[in-house]
């Protein structure tokens, strides 16, 4: 079994923060974006969680994660398992409701980071193909610029079938910057 990985880089140059402010003016009027750092609000968790746990909608996601069903205390532990990075979550919230369909995460290591991590990021399947997660990843870009002015980049790992997520990336100015290859194999295969 072997995956194709795809390593992106989004420049958080004025091209790319232009495009984002562009993005981010769509106009979503039955929704709308709350961010938060650190851990999230109480009532934001489950649903947040809820979210999180279709990343394995994702191709190829169950070979390089888990199965996630991630209620409010695997929210608490995965927040706590931080260390001393800050943690970004940007989230689609239909208006009015506490529920939330979408959701990116991003990591920065320290104030002095030149360099940041975007995780995962899902929208629940009856969402998508709106252009929720553009919208979304959009305003999470321009928002970690305005908090941590020092970074340059955003580095990312997406799947080559991954379609959507490319396609989201892309339009955000993610540009490929290498190819990485997964292969599962026994055990026992390596022995001989
Ligand atoms: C990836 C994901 C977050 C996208 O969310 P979304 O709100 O549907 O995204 P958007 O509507 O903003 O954009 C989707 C883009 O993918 C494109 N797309 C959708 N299906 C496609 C396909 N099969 N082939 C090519 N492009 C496709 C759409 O055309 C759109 O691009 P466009 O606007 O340039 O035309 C969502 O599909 C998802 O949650 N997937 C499961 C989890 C996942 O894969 N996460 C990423 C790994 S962590």
């Amino acid at each position: 079994m072997v995956l194709r990985l795809e390593l992106h880089e989004q420049r958080l140059d004025q091209d790319t923060l232009r495009r984002c402010h562009e993005l981010a003016m769509a106009a979503h009027p039955d929704h709308r974006l709350v961010f938060w750092q650190g851990a999230a609000p109480a009532d934001r968790v489950a649903p947040f969680g809820r979210v999180m746990g279709h990343v394995l909608d994702a191709p190829g996601a169950e070979l390089q994660m888990a199965s996630r069903a991630w209620d409010t205390a695997a929210v608490r532990a995965w927040e706590a398992g931080m260390g001393g990075r800050h943690l970004l979550v940007g989230a689609v919230v239909p208006s009015p409701s506490d529920e939330v369909v979408g959701a990116t995460v991003t990591t920065v290591a320290s104030w002095e980071a030149r360099v940041a991590e975007q995780h995962d990021t899902a929208v629940l399947p009856g969402h998508r193909g709106g252009g929720l997660a553009r919208w979304m990843k959009a305003r999470q870009t321009l928002r970690l610029h305005e908090l941590f002015p020092r970074v340059e980049s955003v580095t990312v790992t997406v799947n080559q079938q991954n379609a959507p997520m490319l396609a989201v990336n892309r339009a955000v100015g993610y540009r490929l910057v290498r190819e990485r290859l997964l292969v599962e194999t026994s055990t026992h295969r390596l022995r001989t």
